[in-house]
């Protein structure tokens, strides 16, 4: 049997979509989105990540998807929930690093990435929450942070490389002396949830053989940056999930999950509010 989805891929592997599957990728994310506004509601001083992560799994099913992270890869829970010095994959119920518990605390910054499947289709968004107020210092990185991801969002049009993505990024990290981190980037995905490209978030150096990928129209992607206070580099603990800044500084992130328009982005992920919550 011919596979049932019709469609090209690129020479760099990169699946181009048709007119109508905009449509499933816009319902998992709204999906997706409208998880990530609620939850925002239960993050405080004295909450565990647990407790968020079981309200996320309980929305998930509420809202007739299914998680994509359960099951991934040995992966157990609904959420990844990162926080301060966590880059990503944070693993919530489990003590937060360098605490006894998974208990936040006032001014703790955590990302909280979830990804819901519909119908087939995979919707993956996080953003930046505090519980209570953060510090000045916080507060910036987050806001750059978002800045950096929308400034890249700019970027997507046909025509239009992956590293124009990366550069708008990474210009907007180096001019506020915040660092870009390399070891995790974006990815496609559609009716898959990892698929090529990876979408770097910094300027790789290419060969002349190798050019970035070009943008098409009816590419879907993830812009998932994440940017520190400190140095780049990140190590992975032991649980084999949980990514830190070697420096324990700071580090935030947030992610859409995008499809490329003739003109330019569809946001599949936004929020209602149309800004990240909380407001800063
Ligand atoms: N949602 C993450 C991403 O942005 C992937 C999480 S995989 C998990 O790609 F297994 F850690 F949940
Ligand atoms: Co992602
Ligand atoms: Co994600």
């Amino acid at each position: 049997m011919e596979e049932m989805h019709q469609g090209r891929i690129t020479k760099d592997g990169i699946r181009i979509y048709e007119d109508a599957d905009f449509a499933g990728m816009r319902s998992a994310g709204a999906i997706a989105a409208q998880i990530l506004d609620e939850v925002g509601k239960l993050v405080a001083p004295g909450a565990t990540t647990g407790e968020l992560d079981a309200f996320i799994e309980r929305r998930v099913t509420e809202l007739g998807t299914t998680s994509a992270t359960i099951g991934y890869k040995g992966y157990q829970h609904a959420s990844c929930i990162s926080v301060n010095h966590v880059v990503c994959h944070g693993i919530p119920g489990a003590k937060i690093p360098g605490r006894k518990n998974d208990v936040l605390l006032e001014g703790d910054i955590l990302n909280i990435d979830v990804t819901v499947i519909k119908d087939g289709w995979f919707g993956d968004t996080s953003r930046m929450y505090i519980a209570g107020t953060a510090k000045k210092f916080a507060q910036r990185l987050i806001t750059v942070t978002y800045d950096c991801l929308m400034y890249g969002i700019e970027q997507v049009k046909p025509g239009n490389t992956f590293d124009d993505i990366a550069r708008a990024i990474q210009t907007h990290a180096h001019k506020n002396r915040m660092s870009v981190v390399k070891d995790f980037c974006g990815h496609g995905l559609g009716r898959v949830f990892h698929s090529p490209p990876n979408v770097l978030h910094y300027v790789p150096v290419r060969a002349a053989s190798q050019p970035a990928p070009v943008l098409e129209e009816g590419m879907f992607f993830t812009i998932e940056p994440m940017i520190n206070l400190g140095k780049a580099d990140t190590k992975v603990l032991k649980d084999e999930w949980t990514a830190i800044t070697v420096d324990k500084k700071l580090t935030a992130q947030f992610e859409h999950s995008i499809g490329v328009t003739a003109t330019g982005a569809e946001i599949f992920t936004p929020s209602e509010k149309d800004i990240y919550f909380p407001k800063l």
